[in-house]
C-alpha cells in the first residue's frame, strides 16, 4: 500500500515525539511492504517565525492532498502570557480543523495495569476503565462570534450549534458505541444552556435509529465528578467542543500520564492524528518527552487507512515497552529511557516480531514436512 502522509511537527516537543512515530511507521512500512511518503509542513509558532502566519497555505494544500495527517503539538510560552498578541500559534490548529471540517475529535481513554500507581486515583477505581470521548471540534464557543468593547472592559464568546453539526458527530459516536459496550452518555449543561438543550433534543431524536445503544444524559459538572469517582461506568461520551476539551484532559489522569493518550480528528476531508498533550516547552529538545501518545496516534492513523493488523502491531509494541519498564521520565523518574530510545525499541519490536512470525511459519512447514 502506498500512502501520502502530511507531517506537521509543530512546537515544543512536537518534533521529537513525531520523529518516533515516523520511525515506527517506517518499521511498519519495511515489514509489511508499504510505502509512506511524508510531506513535512509548518504550523504554529514555528510557522509564525518562518512565514508570519500560523497556518501557511502550503500546509493546507498538502493536507488536502494527503491520505492522513500526523501532527505533534502546538503552543509557545512567548504567546501564552501576552493577551494582546495578534497572531497565536493555536489559531493555526483551529483554522486547520475548520478548513478540513474535522468535526469529530476521538479520544480513547484506557488504563494499563502496570501504570495504576501513577494515577492519583485508587486502583479499584481504575479497573476496567475503557472509554472514548467524542468531542465536537468545529463549532460551539471556540468558533462562535467573539466581541470586545471599545474600552476593552467587556468581552464575549458565543456558543452556537446547528442541528446538522450535532447530528454528524452524534452519528459517529452512536456507531462506535454499537461496536463497543453499547452505551452512549451525552454530556451537556441542559439545565442552563439553550445550546445544550438542542444537543439533548437532537440526540433524543436520533436514539430510536440505534435501539441497541443505551443513551444516558449527564450534566457536565456531574460528569467531571463521575470521571474521577466511577470512570468504568463510561463507554462512549459525546459532548460539545469546550466540555470535551476540558473533560479529556481530566480523563487523561486516569491513564497515569497525559503523555500516553492519542487522538484522531475526523471529518469530511483528510483526517488528522495527534497526541492530546500540549507542546511542553520545558522539555523541548531534551529527548525526555513521552512519545507514546504520538505513536498511539500513528496506530489510529494506520487503522484509518485500513491497516488494522499493522495498527495492532504498533499497540502491541507500546504495551510491551510499558510492561517491560521501558518508559520515559513521566512514568518512572528513576529508571527511564529517552524519547528516541522508546521509538527505537518499538520500531525494533515490530521488525523482530515480523521476523519471528516468519520463522514460526517455516518451523511449522518443516514439521509438517517431516510428519
Ligand atoms: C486540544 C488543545 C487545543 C484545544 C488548543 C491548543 C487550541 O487544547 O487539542 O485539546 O483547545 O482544542
Ligand atoms: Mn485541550
Amino acid at each position: 500500500m502506498e500512502k501520502k502522509i502530511t507531517v506537521i511537527n509543530g512546537d515544543g516537543i512536537g518534533p521529537e515525539v513525531t520523529a518516533q512515530s515516523v520511525k515506527v511507521l517506517d518499521a511498519v512500512a519495511g515489514v509489511y511492504g508499504h510505502t509512506f511518503h511524508y510531506d513535512y509542513c509548518l504550523m504554529g509558532a514555528d510557522a509564525i517565525d518562518q512565514t508570519g502566519e500560523p497556518l501557511p497555505r502550503a500546509t493546507i494544500d498538502s493536507c488536502l492532498q494527503s491520505d492522513a495527517i500526523l501532527f505533534g503539538a502546538i503552543g509557545h510560552p512567548k504567546y501564552d502570557n501576552d493577551p494582546s498578541a495578534k497572531v497565536r500559534p493555536e489559531q493555526g490548529l483551529l483554522q486547520l480543523r475548520k478548513e478540513l471540517q474535522l468535526f469529530a475529535n476521538i479520544r480513547p481513554v484506557t488504563t494499563h495495569n502496570s501504570l495504576h500507581h501513577l494515577s492519583p486515583l485508587k486502583e479499584k477505581q481504575l479497573r476496567g476503565v475503557d472509554f472514548i470521548i467524542f468531542r465536537e471540534l468545529t463549532g460551539g464557543i471556540y468558533f462562535g462570534k467573539k466581541e470586545k468593547s471599545e474600552d476593552g472592559n467587556t468581552a464575549s464568546d458565543t456558543c452556537t450549534y446547528q442541528r446538522f453539526e450535532i447530528e454528524r458527530v452524534a452519528q459517529l459516536a452512536f456507531q462506535y458505541a454499537r461496536q463497543r459496550r453499547k452505551k452512549l452518555t451525552l454530556v451537556d449543561k441542559a439545565n442552563v444552556l439553550e445550546s445544550s438543550r438542542l444537543w439533548r433534543k437532537v440526540v433524543q431524536d436520533m436514539s430510536p435509529i440505534y435501539p441497541d445503544v443505551k443513551v444516558d444524559y449527564m450534566f457536565v459538572d456531574n460528569a467531571a465528578m463521575q470521571i474521577i469517582l466511577y470512570p468504568s461506568q463510561f463507554d462512549v461520551i459525546l459532548t460539545e467542543n469546550m466540555f470535551g476539551d476540558i473533560l479529556s484532559d481530566e480523563a487523561s489522569v486516569l491513564s497515569g500520564s497525559l503523555g500516553l493518550l492519542p487522538s484522531a480528528s475526523v471529518g469530511n476531508l483528510t483526517a488528522l492524528f495527534e497526541p492530546i498533550h500540549g507542546s511542553y516547552p520545558q522539555a523541548a529538545g531534551r529527548d525526555v518527552a513521552n512519545p507514546l501518545g504520538s505513536i498511539l496516534s500513528a496506530a489510529m492513523l494506520l487503522d484509518h487507512v485500513g491497516l488494522a493488523n499493522e495498527a495492532n502491531q504498533v499497540r502491541e509494541g507500546v504495551n510491551w515497552t510499558l510492561k517491560s519498564g521501558f518508559v520515559t521520565l513521566d512514568i518512572d523518574p528513576v529508571n527511564n529511557y529517552s524519547t528516541s530510545a522508546i521509538g527505537d525499541l518499538i520500531a525494533g519490536f515490530i521488525t523482530r516480531h515480523a521476523e519471528q512470525q516468519g520463522k514460526t511459519g517455516h518451523n511449522q512447514l518443516n514439521q509438517s514436512t517431516i510428519i
